[in-house]
């Protein structure tokens, strides 16, 4: 079914993120056919555009960005007619006049009127407060507000971030985007949980020794130092993606796919983890930063060389961390979570390491060498799923092998999957929240990370930068497992 008639607005529009993400996903939702049948795209910024060169502006970010390449003339045309272009200031009362003025359209339906801020987070307080001096959008769904993270930079300032929203939407309008939830690998978890009979009994400590939560990127910080160093690994990444693939993994099964519902869910996950306290965050967190030098051949500069960062920074590209979640499901089992940039390979992948067999009869070959079970959730660059087993070697007499049953997407459904933010523009378009952050999750992930960031903003003294390019992280995140007698599992 079509989504209702729309007109989205993109404040930040000659930014970096409408220019890759917003826009290439819109166009590819046009191509597919799943944009409505009347819409508008409406950028607005304080660049100095004409909609002809702002659509000539969108046309390369497509051009280089899109997963389908250079777009075709006539299909293209067709799309950019419906692409209009405001120069304004954020600050222009007029402006808003005039976006709320969009909502008077010829089409059979009043659209639905999407703002989607793709600017800055300092710009937020600004428009959110401008939008709110229009007493009709409150409460009513036709209206919606999309947010990009960083959502505030710990508990007290998300909770600012979200009373100035509440105070003009209702949480049911307000569509906070985590683009991992958007990826079709990470919703598969769900399918693959709770489509299925086999593997509920055995997902839980009586089973499972740990899991390892890994999301790697071999990419510097590029030209994002500016906002980098006041973010860093654990605002980046842990906040948000980290945490909400260990959501995924860790919530009760829903008992439908109902918004709230499987948000309820993972937000019990979240309340659930144990708050690390001060003087344990050493034993539980471990940051590092990349310097500088050689991978594969090439020479690359160390994160304080980057453009935009300062010559003694001491922002974290590194973090893992060991959490624990406290409930009958996952009494006592850690969950280890590391991210970088500069690390040896770009791959997402969540392990399940299972317990050891309880005896093996083996006895005559060196059972030292089997590793137990593991369940690999495989999230990008390869996309499937691998159960490591142990299997008989053919040939006389018994020899055990370590196999992979594994399926992988590209083999078994030929299609190309979407990208992350075309699933999530189509339901903010179809007005279904489910796979966006709420209020209470964003502020329990920063109650988790909160005490960590206290301990690391008051302790500067560091041995930065503490890992090469092309290394897993510092010494230290090695002992962090070490110190529990375990390793972090390499990838598939
Ligand atoms: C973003 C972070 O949210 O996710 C980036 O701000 C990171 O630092 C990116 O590079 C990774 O996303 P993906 O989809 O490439 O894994």
């Amino acid at each position: 079914i079509k989504p209702d008639p729309a007109v989205i607005v993109i404040f930040g529009a000659s930014g970096d993120l409408t220019a890759r993400k917003v826009v290439p996903a819109l166009y590819n939702l046009f191509l597919d056919d799943y944009l409505p049948a009347q819409y508008s795209i409406v950028g607005v910024s304080r660049t100095p555009f004409n909609d002809d060169e702002f659509r000539t502006h969108l046309r390369s970010g497509v051009e280089k960005f899109s997963r389908r390449g250079t777009p075709k003339e006539k299909e293209w045309s067709a799309f950019a007619g419906n692409v209009h272009y405001l120069q304004a200031e954020y600050n222009d009362p007029s402006l808003y006049q005039k976006l709320l003025e969009l909502d008077e359209t010829s089409w059979s339906t009043p659209p639905n009127l999407i703002f989607y801020l793709a600017t800055p987070p300092n710009l937020f307080p600004e428009i959110i407060s401008q939008l709110g001096n229009f007493d009709l959008l409150r409460g009513d769904s036709r209206y919606r507000i999309v947010i990009e993270k960083p959502f505030g930079h710990d508990l007290k300032s998300a909770q600012k971030l979200n009373q100035e929203l509440t105070q003009v939407f209702r949480e049911h309008q307000i569509y906070r985007i985590d683009h991992y939830l958007g990826k079709e690998t990470v919703q598969n978890i769900l399918a693959f949980r709770f489509g299925n009979a086999v593997w509920e009994p055995i997902w839980n400590r009586n089973f499972i020794d740990h899991i390892q939560i890994t999301v790697a990127e071999q990419i510097g910080i590029g030209r994002r130092g500016g906002y980098y160093e006041s973010a860093g690994a654990l605002r980046d990444m842990m906040q948000n993606h980290l945490l909400q693939l260990l959501c995924f993994m860790a919530m009760e099964p829903p008992t439908s796919f109902d918004a709230d519902e499987i948000r309820n869910k993972k937000v019990d996950v979240m309340h659930a983890i144990r708050l690390i306290s001060r003087e344990e965050v050493p034993r539980f967190a471990v940051r590092g930063q990349y310097g500088g030098g050689l991978v594969e051949g090439e020479s690359v500069p160390s994160y304080r060389a980057e453009t935009g960062v300062r010559a003694s920074s001491n922002t974290e590209t590194f973090a893992a961390l060991k959490l624990f979640i406290d409930n009958w499901r996952w009494q006592g089992v850690p969950f280890y979570l590391r991210t970088g940039k500069r690390m040896p390979a770009r791959v997402s992948e969540i392990s399940l390491q299972f317990r050891p067999v309880p005896h093996h009869p083996f006895s005559h070959l060196n059972t030292q060498l089997f590793q137990p079970n593991r369940l690999v959730i495989q999230i990008e660059p390869n996309e499937g799923i691998v159960l490591r087993t142990l299997a008989k070697e053919p040939g006389l007499g018994m020899k055990l092998k370590q196999v992979d049953m594994q399926y992988c997407y590209h083999d078994v459904f030929k299609t190309p999957s979407p990208d992350a933010y075309e699933t999530l523009l189509v339901d903010i378009l179809r007005d279904d929240p489910g796979l966006f952050m709420r209020a209470d999750q964003v502020e329990a992930a920063w109650r988790v990370l909160d005490p960590i960031l206290e301990v690391w903003r008051s302790n500067q003294e560091l041995n930065f930068p503490n890992y090469q390019p092309g290394q897993w992280g510092p010494p230290e995140a090695e002992h962090l497992i070490a110190q529990d007698r375990r390793t972090w599992l390499p990838p598939v």
